[in-house]
């Protein structure tokens, strides 16, 4: 097991503002980070986010906005810098495709494939997507209306000089890398699906630049002022850009990106064959070395009806729109919980109040407020000490025993966010069938004293170990809970999710200031 832990967002477009789709990787890389903190130790952990600044999609956007690409994209990375502060993501860095350090190791880095050998010069004839940023050869364009086979809106055809990529070199290495590393591309569909495209097709080699008289907003290529670099080429180095450089010999060198890191590249499914094809071969043709550990993950996507949520179908849910209603913790569980890490799921609002009032209000809050309630009223808010317990609560002791390994492995070995999430529920679940059926104030009336401290001692327990577990998940959470139970004396404070009632009229109970 590698000692240290790198973890990347992609670096999203700053076309348009960040909608739920952004947020949702965010957040799960988040979590992860924020768990692999706790078990690795923060210094051995380094999370990266980042905006993507260059092409043409950018430079349309700020053509349309009457501002410079400079200031335009200045202006809505703010958006994107404010948005990871207030759902608490905990991100080490923040990289943009502007800035000084990302140029240079791009300009670097084609030096080096160009004196490699790896980059040459020919006629490009074909068609282009703007909103994908890609070139779809002849047979994958939809030819009747000419669009793009991937979002089927209208493509240009272009012909222009430009530099190629020699992706088709490297293609049996390829296979061959991903088949004897399994788990580098998760979940195992996605495996399959690179696998079968790289066994069925011939790579074509990567056009990596534009013509300058075309596209202007981008870095130039340091063997052809007259071209600018393609912003994907241009964007995956920010993996490498951020966290190291090349030296003189033209060795890359990075703490966070060698044999003993595991590198771990979160990514939605819509950018699969960047990461798991163009990306693992630029690195190898740059002499980098994978790491033994390297994952990449593609995650699944936010539907709104039969659509992806996306800036150009128009149909984008604001993220802080959800969290200023429902709580940026319910936020951040209720997408972590509700779909399981790399399949889609369908966004609406009936189903964050389900999740809110079943496993928020009902289960966790009911049982931390009980509990409280129950050491005021017994033990004069002292919580009391163990000493014995029944089977049932026996039990109860070995489930949140096993809880951090258990729900921690899920996390960091399966990135299963969703049953690691079920299995801290299920601790609560018993907790909460516990109290219903021992009936504390019975033992109460029948003066049964070492039995209910005992009883109460364990539900302590439980919101105790259930908090240090959803300390990556909900943040704010974890610290109430550690205020009104991490003393001897408890500090009650409101309930932590008051249910949402959904009979009375909208938005009258929501939770206020979360
Ligand atoms: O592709 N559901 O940027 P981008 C889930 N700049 N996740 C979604 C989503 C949805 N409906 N929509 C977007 C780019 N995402 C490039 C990346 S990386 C070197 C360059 C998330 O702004 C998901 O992570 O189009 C997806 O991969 C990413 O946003 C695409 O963001
Ligand atoms: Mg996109």
């Amino acid at each position: 097991m590698a000692n240290k832990f790198y973890i990347t967002t992609p670096i999203y477009y700053v076309n348009a503002s960040p909608h739920i789709g952004h947020s949702y990787t965010n957040i799960a890389a988040d979590t992860l980070a924020r768990h692999m903190r706790k078990s690795l130790g923060k210094d051995n952990v380094w999370f990266l986010t980042g905006t993507d600044e260059h092409g043409q999609k950018i430079q349309k956007a700020a053509d349309e906005s009457g501002l410079s690409p400079q200031q335009f994209v200045d202006k809505v990375v703010t958006q994107f810098k404010d948005l990871w502060q207030k759902l608490n993501i905990s991100n080490d860095d923040f990289i943009r495709t502007t800035e000084k350090r990302h140029i240079q190791t791009v300009t670097r880095a084609l030096e080096i494939a160009y004196a490699k050998g790896d980059i040459y010069q020919a006629q490009y004839e074909g068609w282009y997507c703007v909103p994908c940023e890609n070139f779809c050869t002849e047979t994958q364009v939809q030819v009747e209306d000419k669009t793009c086979p991937d979002c089927n809106r209208p493509i240009d055809k272009i012909s222009e000089t430009n530099y190629f990529f020699k992706l088709s070199n490297y293609q049996d290495w390829l296979i061959k890398h991903i088949e004897s590393n399994p788990g580098f591309i998760r979940p195992q569909i996605r495996e399959n699906e690179v696998l079968s495209f790289l066994k069925l097709n011939k790579l074509t080699d990567l056009c990596i630049s534009r013509p300058k008289e075309r596209l202007n907003w981008g870095i130039p290529l340091p063997f052809s002022p007259e071209h600018v670099t393609y912003v994907w080429f241009d964007a995956l180095i920010n993996y490498i850009s951020a966290v190291g450089s090349f030296d003189n010999s033209g060795r890359y060198v990075s703490k966070w990106w060698d044999k003993d890191t595991q590198v771990v590249h979160l990514i939605g499914k819509d950018i699969l064959r960047h990461h798991a094809v163009y990306w693992p071969i630029m690195l190898h043709a740059l002499g980098i070395e994978l790491p033994k550990e390297m994952v990449v993950f593609a995650h699944g996507w936010w539907m709104m009806g039969q659509d992806k949520m996306s800036k150009s179908r128009g149909n984008v849910v604001a993220p802080l729109d959800m969290a200023d209603k429902y709580g940026i913790d319910t936020y951040r569980y209720f997408l972590l919980r509700d779909v399981p890490f790399g399949l889609d799921g369908n966004f609406s609002e009936e189903s964050i109040i389900k999740r809110f009032n079943s496993d928020l209000a009902n289960d966790l809050g009911n049982l931390v407020y009980r509990t409280l309630t129950m050491i005021e009223k017994y033990f004069q808010g002292q919580i009391p000490g163990l000493v014995a317990l029944d089977e049932q609560g026996k039990n109860i002791l070995a489930s949140i025993k096993a809880l951090p390994k258990e729900s921690g492995d899920l996390l960091s070995l399966n990135f299963s966010f969703s049953l690691s999430l079920e299995r801290i529920w299920n601790s609560i679940a018993m907790a909460n069938k516990y109290v219903e059926e021992t009936k504390p104030w019975n033992l109460a009336k029948e003066n049964k004293i070492d039995e209910l401290k005992s009883f109460i001692r364990l539900l302590v327990e439980v919101i105790r170990a259930s908090g240090d577990e959803i300390d990556p998940f909900m943040p704010q959470t974890a610290v109430s809970i550690k205020e009104q139970f991490g003393k001897k004396e408890i500090k009650k404070g409101n309930p932590l999710f008051p249910r949402i009632d959904t009979k009375s009229k909208p938005n009258s109970r929501l939770p206020a200031g979360r």
